[in-house]
This record gives C-alpha cells, sequence and structure tokens, in this order.
C-alpha cells in the first residue's frame, strides 16, 4: 500500500520530506538513510547484520535524486559524493520515523506496560505448566502479560527440586549467581540471608547490589504449610509514579542521586552496587526500581544539603510500597510459583511460625531471554 503522496529533497540534500496520505510530513537525514540501508552490500543478507561502520559513510554524503516508486511502495533515492543506489520500501521508513516531537524530559514508560495495583490487577495472568509447554499460542499470550505486569503465576509445576529450571528454560536461561543456578527459601540456622529465615521480608527487589541486577526471578512453591509465610507483589513502577505525584521534588532526588546496596558474606561473595532507587534513561523512560532495606549501604552519594530531604523522600517512597492498597497478597501453593520482573515488580513475604513446613526454591533469568521468547513466539 501507498503510504506517502511525494519526496521532497530538503536542506541542500541533507536530508527528504515525504508527504504522508495520513498524518503529518516526515524528514530523514540523508546520513541515516545511508547509514540504514537494507541493501546486500550494506547488511549481509543471511544475518541482517551491518556490514559497513559510520566511518564508510563521507561526511559529506547527500542526495541527488529521490523518487517514489509508481504504485508508491518504494522510495528510491540517489546519493553523492560516494555512488549509491538506495531502495526503501514506504512501510519500512515510516515505521522507523523518528521525526517526532521532543519528549521535553518528561518521565514515561514504556507503553507495553500497565501498571497495576491490589484494585487494578483484576486478574493475575496464570499458565499451567503443561500448557506452557506444549501450546505456543497460550504461552506466547502469558510471556506477553508477564512482560506486560512484571508478574505472572504458573500452576501445575512438579514438586520436585530442581523443577525450576524447566520453567526457566520455557522462555530463557537461569543466571548463577554465588547462591548457585537455583537456592532453597526455608529456614536455617545460621543463614546467610534474611531470606532463608521465618521472618517477615518487606517488599524489595532481589540482589540490588549485583550489577547488572537479576532482571527476572522465578520463586516456586514445593511446601508450604506453615502459618503465615504469604507471598505479596507489588508495582514498583505505580509506586515510584504515586511519589511524583504526591512529590515531584521527592521523585527527583530519588531518581538523581544513587543509593548503594552491599552485600557480604565472609567466604564467597562481597557485592557492591549504586544504583538510583527509580531509574530512569536520560530521556525519562522509567526503567528500574532498587529498593530493598536488608541491603542498603551507608549512602554517600547525596550531599549534605539535600540528605534531610533524600531521607524524607526515601521515607515516602517506602510508605507509598507499603500501602496495603499498593500489594497483592497471595498463599503459593505445592506446584505453583510466580515470576516477576526484579527491576519492576517488588515482593514481600509475611513471616511464618508454627508447624508445617515452608520451602521455595528460587533463581534468575534474563529479561533479554523474556523478550527475545515473545520476539520469536
Ligand atoms: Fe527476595
Amino acid at each position: 500500500m501507498s503510504l506517502f503522496k511525494s519526496v521532497k529533497i530538503i536542506n541542500s540534500g541533507k536530508a527528504i520530506l515525504l508527504s504522508r496520505k495520513k498524518g503529518t510530513p516526515l524528514r530523514y537525514h540523508s546520513t541515516w538513510l545511508r547509514d540504514n540501508a537494507l541493501d546486500s552490500k550494506t547488511r549481509d543478507k543471511k544475518n541482517g547484520q551491518r556490514l559497513i561502520s559510520i566511518s564508510d559513510i563521507p561526511i559529506t554524503t547527500y542526495i541527488k535524486s529521490a523518487s517514489l516508486s509508481k504504485k508508491g511502495k518504494e522510495i528510491i533515492i540517489n546519493f553523492l559524493p560516494k555512488k549509491k543506489q538506495v531502495k526503501f520500501s514506504s512501510s519500512w521508513l515510516e515505521k522507523h520515523a523518528y521525526d517526532k516531537k521532543e519528549r521535553n524530559s518528561k518521565v514515561w514508560i514504556n507503553p507495553d506496560l500497565k501498571i497495576w495495583s491490589k484494585a487494578t490487577l483484576k486478574r493475575v495472568p496464570i499458565i499451567n505448566y503443561k500448557s506452557a509447554k506444549s501450546d505456543k499460542k497460550l504461552l506466547l499470550k502469558w510471556l506477553k502479560s508477564l512482560h506486560c505486569y512484571g508478574f505472572a503465576k504458573m500452576s501445575g509445576c512438579e514438586k520436585k527440586s530442581g523443577t525450576i529450571s524447566k520453567i526457566a528454560n520455557l522462555f530463557g536461561y537461569i543466571r548463577e549467581t554465588n547462591y548457585g543456578k537455583w537456592f532453597d527459601v526455608k529456614s536455617k540456622s545460621n543463614a546467610v540471608n534474611l531470606a532463608y529465615t521465618n521472618l517477615a521480608l518487606k517488599a524489595h527487589t532481589d540482589n540490588p547490589y549485583r550489577n547488572p541486577v537479576p532482571t527476572i526471578q522465578i520463586l516456586h512453591c514445593l511446601k508450604n504449610s506453615t502459618k503465615g509465610g504469604d507471598s505479596k507483589v507489588v508495582d514498583g513502577f505505580n509506586a515510584a509514579l504515586r511519589l511524583k505525584k504526591v512529590n515531584k521534588r521527592y521523585f527527583n532526588l530519588l531518581s538523581k542521586y544513587c543509593s548503594r546496596f552491599e552485600f557480604k558474606r565472609k567466604k564467597n561473595a562481597h557485592l557492591k552496587s549504586r544504583f538510583p532507587m527509580i531509574a530512569l534513561s536520560p530521556d525519562g523512560e522509567l526503567t528500574a526500581v532498587h529498593f530493598n532495606n536488608r541491603s542498603i549501604a551507608p549512602i554517600t552519594d547525596v550531599p549534605y544539603n539535600d540528605m534531610t530531604n533524600y531521607y524524607k523522600a526515601y521515607r515516602k517512597f517506602s510508605s507509598i510500597i507499603d500501602d496495603p492498597a499498593m500489594a497483592l497478597t497471595f498463599k503459593l501453593n505445592p506446584g505453583e510459583c510466580f515470576i516477576l520482573d526484579n527491576t519492576r515488580v517488588l515482593h514481600a513475604r509475611t513471616g511464618y511460625s508454627g508447624k508445617g513446613s515452608r520451602w521455595l526454591q528460587g533463581c534468575y533469568v534474563d529479561k533479554d531471554g523474556l523478550l527475545s521468547t515473545i520476539l520469536t513466539l
């Protein structure tokens, strides 16, 4: 289908302007067009990787002529001083348009994500392990929901140690750490981590002391017959946006300055990192939340004059995260697991005691695997 009405060379050949049938005109620079050519001398036919580098494109590159093909499906461009003809499909150019208004450094989130709270997350995305393994359509739908909400559940998993690696392999690869390929979450004496006790754990993201931070976490339940030990999850992006709404200054402090995190075990691990509690990309995308009261280290990157307000901001952010209206609470049953985006969704546990036992296994998976599986499925 033809998307464009006409093409015009502008700025002495340094750009083109494409008038669209629908929407505002789009401009593209000569260097950008040359760099993104899709011909077999610019990109390898088999793997699609670029065969040229920026230094192969003369700085004086300009467009000698540009025309639309008869049916308007293609745009044909001739470059000089290095003679080169390149064709682009209209749909490819429109899909990769960048002639947009500046974002004004406003905070924004990926449009594929949905912010939630206890009241708005009506249905938790859930899939049965067998269906996930055998039905690619259902698996894709569930993985998309996992990405969208940063949280999903799975039922019907085997109640056997190590099953978690099979679950991870449905969409990615386990990231091994000093805790092993996977780790047991149950009460132990002399626990190396408070997670391995029966104490309540406040909502947190896992391992913020690690850089890069683990991006996906799976927790698989093998036993859970104790009193208490319920799981809670909180949308950290919602908490960050709520903080921004109630106090923009607090939000700015937590995103401007880095906090510090540390985990030290005598023999085999000493991990340290520096992250803002609320991480933004340079153009304002909310990319991560790092929050963990157990592993926060002395904060030394906030200037003296801002420290009082930084602590006020930290306290407010913490109270929003702990607001019961934010959390989804549930008891994980044996054979169930939950998966969360550890860069966004915080998890918590109520304390437990009495008879019975509680045994969970956890592991980390890299999020790139999840996103790649979504795209390839
Ligand atoms: Fe945790």
